[in-house]
């Protein structure tokens, strides 16, 4: 019966259309989400950090332009996707509970926001560069929640940061090329945006 059964699903297999087989996206690796996940979301959690509702001060640090397309492993959008960032402010302060010094934080500085994905799958941050912090090598953690399957929780680094390799969470994540060209960002200059500004481009994909 087993045998038979067995026989039966490889033969289901050899059925399915040749288009099944196209070349998959690696996934996104998840990652922990940390011991800073909001516990009260900001009043302003828009998709610009740098710059919070109803102050006129904008935060410190270099600006960076993250955006980028939330895909499946068949590189289709995903409708709906709903993307969150949270990072800590340019003096390596979150704003968190837990976070000791958390009353020297910039308080211009947004610390979390989300966006929904639009009808190309594209989302975008206007946030900062990361920095380090005691134990950490510099990260934006993100959030994927997609109408199926769990929520994808990781992080971002910067490429060529010497500090990665010496990151715990990093070196667990990075295990292969295809994994590390999901989580590292590549900086690029863009004065076109705004002046000293950065940018960069990274595709999410959620299994
Ligand atoms: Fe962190």
């Amino acid at each position: 019966m087993i045998r038979r059964l067995f026989a039966a699903g490889l033969g289901a297999t050899l059925l399915v259309p040749p288009r099944a087989f196209a070349a998959t996206l690696a996934t996104t690796p998840q990652q922990t989400e940390g011991p800073f996940y909001p516990v009260g979301f900001p009043a302003d959690m828009d998709n610009d950090l740098v710059q919070v509702r109803g102050q006129p001060a904008q935060a410190m640090g270099t600006i960076l332009h993250l955006q980028g397309r939330v895909l499946d492993t068949s590189g289709r959008t995903v409708p709906g996707a709903m993307v969150e960032i949270w990072q800590c402010d340019a003096q390596g302060i979150y704003d968190h509970p837990r976070q000791p010094g958390r009353e020297r934080r910039d308080q211009a500085f947004q610390g979390y926001g989300r966006m929904l994905v639009d009808a190309e799958g594209r989302y975008n941050f206007r946030t900062l560069k990361p920095v380090a912090y005691p134990g950490r090598t510099p990260h934006i953690h993100f959030k994927v929640a997609t109408a199926a399957g769990r929520p994808l929780t990781s992080q971002f680094y910067i490429a060529g940061e010497p500090q990665n390799e010496r990151d715990f969470v990093y070196r667990d994540a990075a295990r292969s090329p295809q994994q590390r060209e999901r989580i590292e960002m590549r900086l690029q200059p863009a004065p076109g945006l705004e002046p000293g500004a950065l940018a960069t481009s990274m595709d999410i994909v959620v299994g």
